[in-house]
């Protein structure tokens, strides 16, 4: 303890002194980071170190003042202006998670950047490490392979599913070889940008939240220290857990991190109780927290958030911290995930989370506070940039639904590839599609065409759906029944038997099953992840009869087929769902695009691309009732909207420039998250 309050005593001798020893010709300005900590011959940089009176990077002082943004959320035309708001609070890190489902989007097929993938304009992820250091900032580099993130399956590709006895992490051999190779891609597009050798990563994780669970192995995080090493990796490694669960998750020699959004005190003595002689950071510091479709939205207050701020800051502790988020982002295109337990419940579009900045990169009050607070205790004292100013927000006029592909359309104009029999049902990850992966995201239809006879009561039951599942008979949506107080009961991830009224005769019974994301937290290896229907349900039957031989189409909605699109029929107001329909709008050429918002609210569920760019789902139940367009997604001249509707279709589309995230509920944030958020 004395050791540490000399060294703090130097510090702050040191920040009063530095400006001047930086201020050449009279100048009083602070230097920028890369100038106060580089060596001046640029040689012999020692990366971050953790010692007992804090953290050092070259052998300076720094505390970690960092924030977290996904660069798979924001749009790279974006990621200047962000980063930029984040340094301008005084901030000195940024912190991403890399999203592996992403870079691998089929087994085997890599991108990073220039592939032809619905995400690949976001994946150029040297770009982004390298422009966090163009803007003065260092980065936290989470690779994962597991990332949680309420992003799908945690980040985890699910090809992986494909394997009947798969256990994602753990140290399963066939999945130690998958991690094994993403890493060895990945690993050596950063080595290089590591601040060991002239780059802005100062430190990178071990997997993620590893001592949630009692099962854990810890040969495999072993074995991903392994594969670090191997690739040239020598920075510091880190893992971040809830300090109550102890060190278990993690490994003699890297350093501990705690996550939570409240309770510090409690959270760093933990901390400190089994890591006494390192400094305390926060690595997850929950300033907001994510939304559930059926759920409100949840806000988180500004006060309680600089309350705990200023205890992880302040000098009891000393302490460094990550925002998660900073900025959150958008869960663009059906890359949301879901929480289970109690029930399945998944994760709607938009990632505001609430947090500093907003989905579409505003300031709110809580961006202000931080600044105040980061003013007090950055160390050293820096060069900040001034504030960006805020991106301008534009309520384009209505339009009306112009052209429609009808539900059939949509179905015949499937690739062939994508059309395919089965003889019993089988799950989407395990379709013959997309070489050994499979399907991934998207719907699927199950088709079945048989004779009733008997008379006119037909029974149709299918066993649970994952998730969404729409029964459409002769081409006509079944409405979902209605509970006592007429409340739709939604056919989501249950059971549910139809009794129809048909005449004798020949019909088609198309089961149209929507993945709505994979489960990104909990017993990864035991939940259920598998999407469509599984063969583990115990009925898909008509008339108590099994139905087998099954005609299969999955539908992918690729934005590349989106584009491709033709044969659209002019909107002669008669609109059924299922339905994709399509409109264009002009932006008056000199006049250009600014940040909107569709306002879904008056659709029922479904997904909306801009320009063949899948923006992500909408569905009426709230909370969120718009949907983010960023203003790069749009062009002077003509516009594409295109929207596939599962229930309700509309007659018109409407903007707005402000965004409607549904009915705000304060949250208290507890030392687990929410209060009354039940995990399990
Ligand atoms: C700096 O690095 C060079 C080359 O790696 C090495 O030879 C030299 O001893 C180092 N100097 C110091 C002071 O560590
Ligand atoms: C934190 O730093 C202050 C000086 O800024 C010092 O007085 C205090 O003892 C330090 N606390 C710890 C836990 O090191
Ligand atoms: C339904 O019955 C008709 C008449 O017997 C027959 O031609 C047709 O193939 C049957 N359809 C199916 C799907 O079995
Ligand atoms: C219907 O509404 C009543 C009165 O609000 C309530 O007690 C009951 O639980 C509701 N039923 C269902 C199925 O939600
Ligand atoms: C686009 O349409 C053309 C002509 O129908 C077809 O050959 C091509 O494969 C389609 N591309 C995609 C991505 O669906």
């Amino acid at each position: 303890m004395h050791s540490r309050i000399i060294t703090w005593a130097i510090t702050v001798l040191l920040v009063v002194v530095t400006p001047s020893l930086w201020g050449a010709s009279g100048h009083q300005d602070p230097p920028t980071l890369y100038e106060y900590f580089s060596s001046p011959d640029g040689e012999n940089v020692t990366g971050l170190v953790a010692e007992v009176d804090g953290f050092k990077l070259n052998g300076r002082l720094i505390r970690l003042i960092s924030g977290a943004m996904h660069y798979f959320r924001i749009h790279p035309a974006l990621w200047r202006d962000r980063l930029r708001k984040l340094r301008a609070t005084g901030a000195n890190t940024v912190e991403t998670y890399v999203a592996w489902n992403l870079h691998e989007p089929r087994k085997d097929e890599w991108d990073f950047g220039t592939g032809d993938n619905d995400n690949s304009i976001f994946l150029d992820i040297r770009t982004f490490i390298q422009m966090a250091k163009e803007e003065d900032l260092l980065v936290l580099f989470r690779p994962g392979p597991y990332i949680c993130s309420e992003f799908e399956y945690g980040g985890l590709p699910s090809y992986l599913l494909r394997d009947p006895n798969m256990k994602v992490r753990t140290a399963y051999q066939p999945y130690l070889d998958r991690v094994k190779v993403y890493m060895d891609n990945l690993l050596p597009q950063v080595t290089d940008l590591q601040f060991t050798r002239g780059g802005p990563i100062i430190a990178l994780q071990l997997e993620n939240e590893y001592a949630s669970f009692d099962m854990i192995e810890l040969e495999y995080l072993e074995f991903l220290r392994q594969t670090y090493w191997d690739n040239g990796i020598d920075s510091l490694l880190f893992t971040s857990d809830g300090s109550w669960n102890g060190e278990k998750g993690s490994l003699p020699g890297v350093l501990k991190t705690a996550n939570f959004g409240s309770g510090a005190e409690s959270n760093f003595d933990d901390l400190l109780s089994f890591q006494p002689d390192k400094p305390v950071m926060c690595m997850e510091f929950w300033c907001g927290w994510f939304d559930h479709w059926f759920e409100d939205h949840s806000t988180t207050s500004p006060d309680d958030m600089a309350a705990t701020l200023e205890v992880i800051l302040g000098p009891r502790y000393n302490g460094s911290v990550n925002f998660y988020m900073f900025e959150g982002g958008t869960n663009f295109g059906f890359n949301a995930g879901a929480n289970h337990g109690p029930h399945y419940a998944p994760d709607v579009t938009s990632y505001d989370y609430d947090a500093p900045l907003s989905e579409a990169g505003d300031y709110t009050p809580k961006y202000y506070r931080i600044m105040e607070a980061f003013g007090r205790y950055q160390i050293p004292v820096l060069k900040r940039p001034d504030l960006p100013l805020q991106s301008y927000k534009v309520a384009y006029p209505s339009i009306p639904v112009q052209t429609y592909l009808s539900y059939s359309d949509i179905l015949d104009k499937a690739p062939a590839s994508h059309k395919f029999q089965i003889q019993d049902r089988t799950t989407m990850e395990n379709f013959p599609i997309n070489g050994e992966s499979g399907q991934k995201q998207g719907y699927v239809v199950y088709r079945k065409r048989a004779n009733t006879t008997g008379g006119s009561a037909t029974r149709f039951s299918a066993g649970r759906v994952r998730d969404f599942g729409l029964l459409i008979v002769d081409g006509e949506l079944q409405p979902f029944p209605r509970d006592e107080n007429g409340t739709v009961m939604y056919w989501l991830n249950s059971v549910q038997d139809y009794d129809l009224t048909l005449p004798d005769g020949e019909h088609t019974f198309d089961l149209l099953i929507e993945n709505m994301g994979r489960v990104n937290f909990g017993y990864a290896w035991s939940f259920e992840q598998h999407k469509g229907l599984s063969p583990a349900e115990p009925t898909y039957h008509l008339n108590g009869e099994e139905i087998r031989d099954i005609e299969v189409t999955s539908l992918e909605f690729k934005g590349s087929w989106v584009k491709n699109l033709t044969g659209w029929r002019p909107n002669d107001g008669t609109l059924q769902a299922p339905v994709l329909v399509q409109s264009s709008f002009v932006i008056a050429q000199g006049m250009p695009p600014g940040d909107t918002f569709v306002d879904m609210s008056g659709w029922g569920k479904g997904i909306v691309f801009i320009n063949g760019f899948n923006l992500g789902r909408y569905f009426n139940v709230g909370p969120q009732q718009t949907l983010y367009i960023p203003a790069p997604f749009l062009l002077e001249g003509e516009n594409l909207i295109t929207i596939f509707e599962q229930l309700q279709p509309h007659n018109e589309i409407k903007f707005s420039a402000t965004p409607n995230l549904g009915r705000a509920v304060g949250r208290k944030l507890g030392k687990y998250g929410p209060s009354h958020f039940d995990f399990n």
